[in-house]
Order: structure tokens, then C-alpha cells, then sequence
């Protein structure tokens, strides 16, 4: 493929294993401060988002391409609140989507019409990974400083079960996790 469309994506799977990592660091925090059940969300979103570097992967891969793997930066380890993790999620996911909308940008100028393709699932899941996060910021403000409120949201937010996300391009190759 074309050398700037192989870059772009290459700096998609740095995004994707970053958006990884910090949910992570967000779940270890909230494990940390005795949110089990947000806890668990997060834990849940870091499997996703792997996936989704995986897909940007395995589509270099397919396309014949070679993938270079970038450095990591370290997240932060602790935030102010719940709240504080749930309005950083979000402004995170809204840089994600900007990068998205950038990367079809990119494949339109280059006429790449089988990126423009993969990159589809991607514009429509960065619908749902806003409202997901922008949901638990509402639910969140609603509480305030009420305990019993948070608890309540602790324990619903901890039903989330992890699941390859439906319809998911380019996934999974051999060796990639697929259980819970
Ligand atoms: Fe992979 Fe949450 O965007």
C-alpha cells in the first residue's frame, strides 16, 4: 500500500495499544481505591482495544504489507475520582475518533478503497465507544458525592462481560484471544 496510508496505520496500532494500556492503568486505579465493578469495565474496554490493534495489524499483514511497532508511552497511574477516569476516557475517545476520521481522510485522498473499507467498522464502533463513555461520565455526575449511588453504579458497571465485538474485520488470527 501506499507508504503514508502503512504509516498511518502503523500509528493506529501505537493509538489503539495506548488506549489499551491507559484503561488499564484506570482499571488498576479504580481496583486500587475499591471500584471492583468499574474495575471490571475497564479491564473489559482494555481487551477491546487490543483487539482493535490487532485488527489494524492483521490488515497490514493481509494487505502484504510489514507492520512497525512503536514505543508505548507510560499512562498515568492514579486520578482524582471515578469521574475524573470516566471524563479522561472520554476526551480519549474523541481523540480517537478525530485519528479515525483522519485516517479515512487519508485512504479518500489516496483512493484506497479497501482501507476505506475496514476503516467503516471502525467509524461506526468509535459511535459507540463515545456514547459508552459519555454515558458513565452523565451517570457518574448524577451521584455526586452520594456513596449509595456509586455503589449502585459500581455493581451494574460490573456486569460487563468481554466479547469479541460483533462483526469485528480482519479477526481473530490464529493465537489471538477469543474467550472471556
Ligand atoms: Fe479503539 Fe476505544 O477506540
Amino acid at each position: 500500500m501506499d507508504p503514508k496510508m502503512l504509516k498511518e496505520l502503523n500509528k493506529q496500532i501505537q493509538e489503539e495499544t495506548y488506549s489499551s494500556y491507559i484503561y488499564l492503568a484506570m482499571a488498576t486505579d479504580l481496583e486500587a481505591t475499591g471500584y471492583k465493578g468499574l474495575a471490571t469495565w475497564m479491564h473489559v474496554q482494555a481487551r477491546e482495544e487490543k483487539i482493535h490493534a490487532d485488527i489494524f495489524l492483521n490488515y497490514i499483514l493481509e494487505r502484504g504489507d510489514r507492520a512497525e511497532l512503536l514505543a508505548i508511552e507510560k499512562p498515568p497511574s492514579s486520578w482524582l475520582s471515578p469521574l475524573e477516569i470516566f471524563r479522561t476516557a472520554y476526551a480519549h475517545e474523541q481523540h480517537i475518533t478525530g485519528r479515525i476520521n483522519h485516517i479515512v481522510k487519508v485512504a479518500r485522498d489516496l483512493n484506497d478503497n479497501a482501507t476505506l473499507n475496514m476503516l467503516q467498522w471502525f467509524v461506526e464502533e468509535q459511535v459507540e465507544e463515545e456514547a459508552n463513555a459519555s454515558e458513565a461520565v452523565q451517570q457518574l455526575e448524577i451521584v455526586g458525592d452520594d456513596g449509595r449511588g456509586k455503589l449502585m453504579i459500581d455493581r451494574e458497571m460490573g456486569t460487563r462481560v468481554f466479547a469479541v465485538p460483533a462483526s469485528a474485520p480482519y479477526y481473530p488470527k490464529p493465537g489471538q484471544a477469543t474467550g472471556a
